[in-house]
């Protein structure tokens, strides 16, 4: 297989310049439009967090921003960007992790952060329909007093924007019980790359009309257009939520589990979270936890948390506490030990030190991540071959490569891999690093993207998990909405 790290050229793209920027203000407010160019001269430091991602590993060169506060006007900055051949990274709140939402080179940056209101609610049918640039966490609390929650839910709530979730086909912790946004997603508003307002911003359930566009949108990663309006299916709030945490004496025990808890739970059953030793011993370094003693711990090899959803708490419990004797009580017990939530604190506590493991990871060191589907048996000796090849080149310990962990959403086949440098990125950890992962992944017929998307990290890893067809065929798509290659450029497709 082929691997190269190419740096795209954009030959066919200009830059932003003072003409542009008048241009947009005849479209924008003054304090919609952010530019180093000297109309307009915002400080460097205003404009300098819209040119780096979350982790710090991506740097952007746009040199103007914009926030449009209206479809009409993300319209009109599109139509005007395709005759000027102006590139356009959309971005939301930036939180991705695969440098989708940073410029390669000049590409104008459009937020959405401004377009921030929800546009209706219905308490009857759950259907929510708001603007993209809406933060998931506000939209949350926003249904809750009506008794409805989002059908996904992510450590980024309070910063990632509706938008950004449905470009990039968010996952998280809620899938399992919900399914994914291209189930939950009714509709969309879109801006095309030439300017058209593409409005498919329907809240029907059922719709077979024909070739079901918003798809293409849901995980475009803003390839080929601007989400500016959503529809989306609300859950009702569960009656009853529950959640245990349990230690495992070795992984082997992760899948046994798995049936078991499936079996003895059933459909209240929400989340299966997995965890392993570096990763617990990561969040207890950093103050997550301790949710168990350590003797307790003991030597354990990993850790689930398990979360039911459902109609009757003393039911529910009734079950959950069935489960645990019957784990503990077992001849060859699967767990070490666990414990129930007893209260809302804990509940939290428990959730918090899972969703606490991304930010964890942050102040380790520079976090190399590589977010797979591969088979649940598998998790665990993923990590172990990417540790024992840094290993074996040396690459492993304080000096570089300081620690290889995984953690995940066990129930949808999802392995978090993170490969933690402890004073920064380097070429030669990089070149340890891939493509080694990517033909570990493809051995095992898995994805190179489980749901954190392509972005510009995986461009060049993407035939590892799709066939040159399906590459030539999402290049045809690609070209249909965006023949002059103006909307994020260099993102997706190598
Ligand atoms: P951005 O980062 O701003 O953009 C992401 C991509 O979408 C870019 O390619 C951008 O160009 C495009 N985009 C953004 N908005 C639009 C728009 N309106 N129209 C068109 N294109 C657009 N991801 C998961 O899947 N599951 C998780 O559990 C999860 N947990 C996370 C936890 C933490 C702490 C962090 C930092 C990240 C996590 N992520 C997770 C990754 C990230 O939060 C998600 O991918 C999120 O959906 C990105 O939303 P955003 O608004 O920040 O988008
Ligand atoms: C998670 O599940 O915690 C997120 O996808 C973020 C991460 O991979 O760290
Ligand atoms: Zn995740």
């Amino acid at each position: 297989r082929r691997w190269a790290h190419n740096i795209p050229t954009f030959s066919h793209l200009n830059s932003v310049n003072e003409e542009d920027i008048a241009h947009f203000s005849s479209i924008l407010a003054p304090t919609s439009i952010l530019s180093t160019l000297s109309s307009v001269s915002t400080p460097a430091d205003d404009i300098a967090p819209y040119n780096v991602d979350w982790m710090g590993k991506y740097h952007g060169q746009a040199n103007s921003v914009l926030r449009p506060r209206t479809t009409q006007q993300v319209s009109e900055i599109v139509k005007y960007c395709a005759q000027r051949k102006i590139g356009i990274v959309p971005q939301g709140g930036n939180t991705g992790l695969v440098g989708g939402g940073i410029s390669l080179q000049k590409e104008i940056v459009l937020s959405l952060g401004a377009m921030n209101n929800v546009r209706s609610f219905d308490p009857v049918s759950g259907v929510l329909v708001a603007d993209a640039g809406c933060i998931l966490q506000s939209l949350s609390e926003y249904i809750a007093p009506h008794n409805h929650i989002m059908p996904l839910d992510l450590g980024a709530k309070g910063s990632c924007q509706i938008g950004g979730n449905i470009s990039t086909n968010a996952g998280g912790l809620r899938l399992l019980r919900y399914g994914s946004l291209h189930g939950t997603v009714l509709g969309l508003e879109v801006v095309l790359p030439d300017g058209t307002i593409l409005d498919q911003l329907s809240t029907l359930r059922k719709d077979n009309t024909g070739y079901d566009l918003k798809q293409l949108f849901i995980g475009g990663e803003g390839t080929l257009g601007i989400v500016t309006g959503v529809s989306i299916l609300t859950p009702p709030a569960p009656q009853a939520t529950n959640n245990i945490f349990l230690a495992l004496p070795r992984f082997d025990n992760v899948l046994p589990l798995f049936q078991t808890v499936k079996r003895q739970l059933g459909e209240i059953m929400s989340a299966f979270e997995y965890i392993d030793r570096t990763a617990y011993d990561m969040g207890l370094q950093h103050g997550l936890g301790p949710l168990l003693s350590a003797d307790e711990v003991g030597d354990s090899q990993c850790f689930v948390l398990v979360e039911t959803s459902g109609g009757n708490q003393d039911h529910d419990l009734e079950k959950l506490n069935n489960l645990l004797e019957s784990l503990l009580t077992a001849d060859e017990p699967l767990i070490n030990t666990g414990v129930l939530s007893q209260s809302p604190t804990q509940f939290n506590s428990i959730w918090a030190l899972r969703e606490g493991l991304t930010e964890c990871v942050q102040k380790e060191g520079k976090p190399y991540k590589y977010d797979v589907s591969v088979p649940l048996a598998d998790f665990q000796n993923v990590v172990d071959a990417v540790r024992e090849r840094m290993i074996s080149k040396g690459l492993y310990g304080d000096h570089a490569i300081s620690k290889v962990m995984g953690y995940g959403h066990v129930g949808d086949g999802n392995l978090h891999l993170n490969v933690i440098a402890k004073h920064g990125y380097r070429p030669e950890l990089e070149a340890a690093l891939e493509p080694f992962i990517y033909e570990i992944v493809a051995e095992r017929k898995g994805s190179v993207s489980a749901e954190h998307g392509i972005g510009s990290m995986k461009r060049d890893a993407l035939h590892y998990s799709k066939s040159e067809i399906s590459i030539e065929w999402m290049r045809k798509v690609k070209q249909v909405f965006d023949p002059l290659n103006i909307m994020n450029p260099g993102k997706v497709l190598p």
